[in-house]
């Protein structure tokens, strides 16, 4: 049987180490805060930037919370993203996504400082990464990457494919596993025989948004397969883009959903907030 990849144990990890050096910069007298933007009250939304402000309480950061409402406009939503930049005391600013269809998610993007940019969605972020500079990383990627190194998978040389070529997930990870020296392929829905192209992965990392859509099929015998999805299934069941039941027999190593991707996304969070300190 695989070994089952500990999410929910390595962001509690993480998260104590954050906690730590918090209390170290405290110590010196340096405070860590993180500015959390939400529009509107889209209830998923709403769930996320809770598990933000109580991380935020866990490891010692400050967190304000902006509720705007839903008819919120752009030029509102600029604004306070403008006060906010100016702000000394404010190290990180989330705006969380998706946003009300009159805003433009990329304007809103650009506007945050890209030294607060603890999401690092910003195209100064994303453009550091791309040619191995410092800057903030996408939090969900960094997160797998968390997983892999701790659980003692070594990406170096590794045949790596990443299912899913969105700017969150697919295109950072495709980036971070290039820069640990990976062999990096991103598949998307246009690939032609995608099941030949996941079988050749030492490496699956599998972010597509499709309900258990890997079967043992696509995975080759002892591939790390790393699941990005979460989706509720006919039983109201957490399940992933992987069908878990199926796959994780012929894996070396699988993380589970829940409590394997997904906590980590928060843990790097508060990673990038503590070290925004540093950058600002
Ligand atoms: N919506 C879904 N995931 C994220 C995330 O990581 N950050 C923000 N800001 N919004 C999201």
């Amino acid at each position: 049987m695989p070994k089952i990849i500990d999410g929910k144990a390595i962001s509690a990890q993480i998260k104590d180490e954050v906690k730590e050096r918090v209390a170290q910069l405290k110590a010196q007298g340096v405070t860590v805060c993180l500015a959390v933007i939400q529009v509107g009250a889209d209830p998923a939304s709403s769930v996320y930037v809770g598990n933000k402000k109580k991380a935020c309480a866990y490891v010692g950061i400050e967190s304000l919370s902006y509720e705007l409402a839903e008819e919120t406009t752009q030029e509102e939503l600029l604004s306070l993203i403008g006060e906010l930049n100016k702000k000394d005391e404010v190290n990180g600013i989330l705006v969380q996504l998706p946003l009300p269809k009159q805003i433009d998610e990329d304007a809103v993007i650009r506007a945050i400082d890209p030294k607060k940019d603890v999401d690092g969605f910003h195209p100064q972020s994303v453009g550091a990464l791309c040619i191995g500079q410092p800057g903030f990383v996408s939090c969900t990627p960094a997160g797998i990457i968390e997983l892999l190194k701790r659980s003692g998978v070594e990406i170096a040389g590794k045949e790596c494919v990443v299912i899913g070529r969105s700017n969150i997930v697919g295109k950072p990870m495709a980036l971070l596993l290039l820069r640990e020296n990976g062999t990096v392929t991103v598949a998307h829905s246009k690939t032609k025989d995608l099941k030949e192209v996941t079988r050749r992965a030492d490496i699956l990392i599998v972010a597509v948004g499709k309900p258990k859509m890997i079967t043992k099929e696509y995975v080759k015998e002892g591939a790390v397969v790393i699941d990005v999805g979460i989706h509720r299934n006919e039983n109201n069941k957490l399940c992933g883009d992987v069908d878990y039941e199926d796959a994780a027999p012929i894996c070396s190593a699988i993380t589970p959903v829940p409590g394997g991707v997904g906590p980590m996304t928060i843990a790097m969070l508060m990673y990038n907030c503590v070290n925004s300190v540093s950058l600002q």
